[in-house]
């Protein structure tokens, strides 16, 4: 990483998944105008053209090719990041529920992990870049200048889970994704290679009982303590 990059400022937001971890990075990316970098969304497109090229976790060759031969392209628009691969749009296959899944197979893997950090640290780009993801704190950005660790229950993050996927016609139940939520943060926070913890000097948030504009002011306060000319 050159010097340059150095000087860049990273916010790093962490925590399991429905915490509000992404609406909360793209808001705070968008007032400060500043770039994102959605981790999960790189994981999760990793995962599935390794699924697609018949790839399996334990397929060492095939993984080390993959990591040097992908060619994952993200662009924002107005209705949120749009995700390709090889030029294909694969937004919706990979945002789903299944996706999540696949990609926390494959993100316990430590040659896909250090496969793609480079990857993650290019996106570090003057301004500045507001990253979110599991390990954005501990491990590809340990010089963030502030890093933000949001959590909620479980059952409230499958309630937040449930209400978006019901809108985009999700059939299954409630109490189904919530074991599916549990199952995969488990799978995170215990696998070895970068698991799902708080850094030591980051700032825990509770979003069970707030809603995302107190979140973001709480976020946005934090930011001005620490970066006065934001
Ligand atoms: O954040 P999102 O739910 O899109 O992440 C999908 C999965 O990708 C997570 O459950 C986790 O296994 C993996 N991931 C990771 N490290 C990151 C971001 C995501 O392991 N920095």
């Amino acid at each position: 990483m050159s010097e340059a990059h150095q000087n860049v400022p990273v916010l790093a937001i962490d925590g399991p998944s429905g915490t509000g971890k992404g609406t909360i990075a793209s808001l705070v990316a968008s007032h400060l105008e500043w770039h994102t970098l959605d981790s999960g969304a790189l994981y999760r497109a990793f995962a599935y053209v390794a699924v697609e090229n018949d790839v399996s976790p334990d397929d060492v060759l095939g993984l080390e090719k993959l990591i040097r031969t992908i060619n994952i392209a993200f662009t924002q628009t107005d209705t949120g990041l749009k995700i390709a691969a090889d030029g294909r749009d694969i937004t919706d296959q990979v945002r789903c529920e299944a996706g999540g899944k696949r990609a926390s197979i494959f993100a316990k893997i430590p040659l896909v992990r250090q496969g793609l950090l480079d990857r993650q640290r290019r996106m570090r780009v003057a301004p500045g870049l507001v990253a979110d993801g599991r390990d954005m704190g501990t491990v590809v950005f340990p010089d963030a200048f502030l890093k933000i660790f949001l959590d909620a229950s479980a059952s409230i993050r499958a309630q937040r889970r449930y209400n978006q996927l019901k809108e985009k016609g999700f059939s299954g139940t409630l109490r189904g994704l919530e074991k599916e939520i549990v199952e995969r943060d488990a799978q995170d926070r215990n696998r070895s290679a970068s698991p799902l913890i708080p850094a030591s000097d980051a700032i825990a948030l509770d979003t069970s009982r707030k809603g995302i504009v107190e979140v973001f002011d709480e976020v946005v306060t934090l930011i001005e303590d620490r970066l006065p000319a934001a």
